[in-house]
């Protein structure tokens, strides 16, 4: 089976490089003609987790080939994936310009039977949308009768462990409309199953809901909790024993119930917003998740309040070291991140910044350029520091060597973005201790 992937980011090229793993021969397209020459020589644009080597075998061994040209290519694949990115536009709302984009180029292209499948977070209608496009421009051609099908296949992986979760999913949702068309999914997706992983068929407005709902979900329990978190503080609980408390009820489960300085990436921030927009075009109010939105707004300052409140809301000329700035642990990606708020706030109240991120540093030069101080390791970025404010939780930054760090810096303060430390055993080292909600 041959299939293209026309989108070769975080979901793209993962998607692509793991169905390689599994015997399919890919090709991702890009339009990013830089991206495709490096990956023809070997360079990932991205970091995540066990990509790099798994490319390289599959490239080598010839299942997986990069271009940018899908118009060549596009009559030698069976199924053709749009993981192209859909940003969000001025309202909140997809934008499906890169969607239907691709879907275009199909339509002018096509001529054999295919299906083209929507792996991009798109809004409900979205499929038969691209499937007015390519008619379209089957028509255009002549083709009148050209058959095709669209299907959309969401994707639920998370970055840092990108790998083992398209590998080995919880679920595989594949949204269809024809019999045909689920054959081939079934094909394609066959050696997952043989490992039992479920796949469940849906009609398509229901997969491409699955997938909003999944993650509007999931931010609903982070700002859950980080309400909940804000008013343990002021009524003198601890989150994290509260955490651990409703975590063990079978029916709420312990995942994801962790307080912190708000979700940020690629996916939550911009999925939340779109949900609200598609409800709203329609005439309703998504209430709930417009409360989670504003108290992830409110939950990205609240290092930087609480900084504020310790420095008696003067900060100026104070040094701040921030520990991690991608805005989860295993990734680059600094899309939406919080410490890009953070770091913002502190400038624009006099305060300098030293930074330290084991793979994010790269990426928040090119987005911030020289405004901050890039720090070679977590010591370093504590010199001189009035201030440490932990922001993403990475591994390295679990047990560092306090007492060291506690010599380098003018005052022995610490705000814990993420709440991995304790705060007895911080006040015991000699340091002042603030983490979310206790
Ligand atoms: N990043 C995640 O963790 C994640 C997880 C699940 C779902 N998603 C969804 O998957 C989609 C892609 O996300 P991403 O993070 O991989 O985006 P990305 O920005 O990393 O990658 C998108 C790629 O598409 C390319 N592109 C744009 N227009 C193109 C065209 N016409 N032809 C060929 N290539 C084109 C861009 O150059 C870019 O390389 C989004 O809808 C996102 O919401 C993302």
């Amino acid at each position: 089976m041959k299939i293209a992937i026309v989108g070769t980011g975080y979901v793209g090229l993962v998607t692509g490089t793991c169905f390689a793993e599994m015997g399919t021969e890919v090709f991702c397209v890009d339009i990013d003609r830089k991206k495709i020459e490096n990956l023809k020589n070997g360079i990932i644009p991205i970091f995540e987790p066990g990509l790099d080597e798994m490319v390289e075998r599959n490239h080598k061994a010839g299942r997986l080939q990069f271009t940018t040209d899908l118009a060549s290519i596009i009559n030698e694949v069976d199924i053709v994936f749009s993981a192209v990115g859909t940003p969000p536009d001025e309202d909140g709302s997809a934008d499906l310009k890169y969607v239907l984009e691709v879907a275009r180029t199909v339509g002018q292209h096509l001529n054999k039977y295919m299906v083209i499948v929507t792996k991009s977070t798109v809004p409900v209608g979205t499929a038969q949308l691209v499937k007015k496009t390519i008619r379209e421009e089957l028509d255009k051609r002549g083709l009148t009768d050209h058959e095709f099908d669209v299907a959309s296949n969401p994707e639920f992986l998370k970055e840092g462990a990108a790998i083992s979760d398209f590998m080995h999913p919880d679920r595989v949702v594949i949204g269809i409309e024809s019999e045909k068309a689920e054959a081939m999914m079934a094909k394609l997706y066959k050696p997952f199953t043989l490992n039992n992983y479920p796949i469940i068929y849906t009609d398509i407005p229901s997969a491409e809901m699955i997938k909003y709902a999944a993650n509007a979900m999931l931010a609903t329990r982070i700002s859950f909790m980080n309400d909940i978190a804000n008013l343990c503080e002021i009524v003198g609980a601890d989150v994290n024993m509260v955490r651990k408390g409703i975590g063990s009820d079978a029916r709420i489960g312990s995942k994801f119930l962790y307080a912190g300085c708000g979700y940020g990436g690629s996916c939550f921030p911009k999925d939340v917003k779109a949900l609200i927009s598609t409800a709203a075009k329609k005439g309703y109010n998504m209430s709930i998740l417009n409360a989670v939105e504003s108290v992830n707004e409110r939950q990205k300052n609240i290092l930087f309040d609480k900084l504020m409140k310790y420095y008696n809301g003067n900060i100026e000329g104070k040094v701040i070291a921030i520990w991690g700035l991608a805005f989860k642990p295993k990734t680059d990606d600094m899309r939406e991140a919080p410490s890009l708020v953070l770091i913002n706030k502190i400038l624009k109240a006099g305060g300098q910044v030293r930074v330290y991120d084991p793979v994010a540093m790269e990426e928040t030069e090119r987005r911030i350029g020289k405004t901050v101080i890039y720090a070679k390791d977590i010591y370093d970025a504590t010199l001189d520091a009035d201030a440490i404010l932990m922001v993403t939780e990475w591994n390295e930054f679990r047990l560092p060597a306090w007492e060291v760090i506690r010599k380098t810096m003018k005052k022995a303060v610490v705000f814990d973005g993420r709440n991995i430390y304790n705060r007895q055993e911080m006040k015991d080292l000699g340091f002042d201790y603030f983490g979310i909600g206790f």
